[in-house]
């Protein structure tokens, strides 16, 4: 299996910020209690000017600019999301329009929900080395916004809107190991298209227990392929997981018995952007120059499906 690595990242998210107090005018909840569960201060919401395809399109310019990749070199375009503007035509083929990206390449959206990027960066990865081009545009964008009951406390406060892109490149010698799977379950739902009442309903309890189970998991079986390069996680600079709960990650660190700087946070001023989570985490770490090049990464992601999937994967040329 040839490898990818990541040559540049860049997030996106609205303009209007939403407090936790901003959250206590319209349902029954409070900054403490949000915040001690889940880490959560504040969160973006999309305003008429802005939704999950204008977002993937400025992201997206950003991170071929910080490439330095001329578009005629983009090999495919896919998007993680479970919100896009349309159920059809897919954020990947409106970004491709917009940025006048080549029309014979690959085009589409994934949906595995919070492990969405995760999914994307593989299937990006295998269609690269199917059709032999070298770079491709990853995105995990998010208009959750659209999908919230405001008027069920027990979700609408958890999540937001926004995500990122990233301009990977195929590379025979890449260090990339990936883990994926799925085990069915309506734990977290949403109904689909043409529905009333498309909103994200969860049970919190069981996703949290399955996503304590699940992260771990994947970070071992990252650690533990055996492709002939013997790394621990000692050798890791960044594991960014995805943000949906400051708990969940507090568990993951104790597991690992790691540093807990390694483990980014930053779901404080996004809440849970779902499959936008960890192309955010990525975009902040490059632009607050923490992720430098030839950093080692673990990306982890679990969500709706059931779903999960880790990547080891470098950043930089
Ligand atoms: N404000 C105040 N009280 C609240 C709120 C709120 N926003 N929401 C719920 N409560 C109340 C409940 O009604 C309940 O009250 P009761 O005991 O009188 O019935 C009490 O708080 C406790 O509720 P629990 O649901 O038991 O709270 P818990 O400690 O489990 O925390 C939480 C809930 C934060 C959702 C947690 O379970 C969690 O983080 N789960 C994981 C969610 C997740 O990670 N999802 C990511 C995947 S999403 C995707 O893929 C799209």
């Amino acid at each position: 299996m040839q490898g990818i690595k990541i040559l540049s990242v860049a997030g996106c998210h609205p303009k209007k910020k939403v407090t936790n107090d901003d959250m206590a005018k319209i349902v029954e909840t409070d900054d403490e209690w949000i915040s001690t569960r889940t880490g959560i201060r504040s969160r973006y919401f999309c305003e008429d000017d802005e939704s999950c395809v204008s977002m993937a399109i400025e992201a997206c310019g950003t991170a071929l600019q910080r490439s330095g990749i001329s578009k005629e070199d983009i090999g495919c375009v896919i998007c993680a999301t479970l919100s896009g503007d349309y159920a059809t035509p897919s954020v990947s083929c409106m970004v491709q329009q917009a940025l006048s990206l080549p029309e014979d390449i690959p085009v589409l959206d994934v949906n595995a929900a919070c492990s969405g990027f995760i999914y994307a960066l593989c299937v990006a990865r295998g269609l690269l080395e199917a059709s032999g081009k070298t770079y491709g545009l990853v995105i995990g964008m998010e208009e959750l916004s659209r999908l919230l009951d405001m008027t069920d406390r027990t979700t609408c406060v958890l999540f937001g809107d926004g995500g990122g892109a990233a301009v990977i490149k195929r590379d025979p010698n890449a260090l990339f190991r990936q883990t994926l799977g799925a085990r069915g379950g309506k734990e977290i739902s949403c109904l689909g298209a043409g529905n009333a009442n498309s909103f994200i309903q969860m049970d919190g309890k069981a996703v949290f227990r399955f996503a304590v189970w699940a992260m771990p998991k994947c970070i071992d079986e990252l650690l533990k392929v055996d492709d002939g390069s013997d790394i621990s996680l000692a050798d890791i600079d960044h594991v960014v997981c995805h943000q949906a709960n400051s708990r969940i990650i507090d568990h993951v660190v104790k597991k690992s018995k790691e540093d807990p700087s390694k483990f980014y946070k930053n779901m404080d001023h996004f809440g849970n952007t779902s499959a936008g989570s960890i192309p955010l985490a990525l975009s902040e770490l490059y632009e607050n120059g923490s992720l430098k090049k030839g950093d080692r990464l673990i990306l982890v992601g679990f969500g709706a499906g059931l779903t999960w999937g880790g990547v080891m994967i470098t950043f930089g040329d």
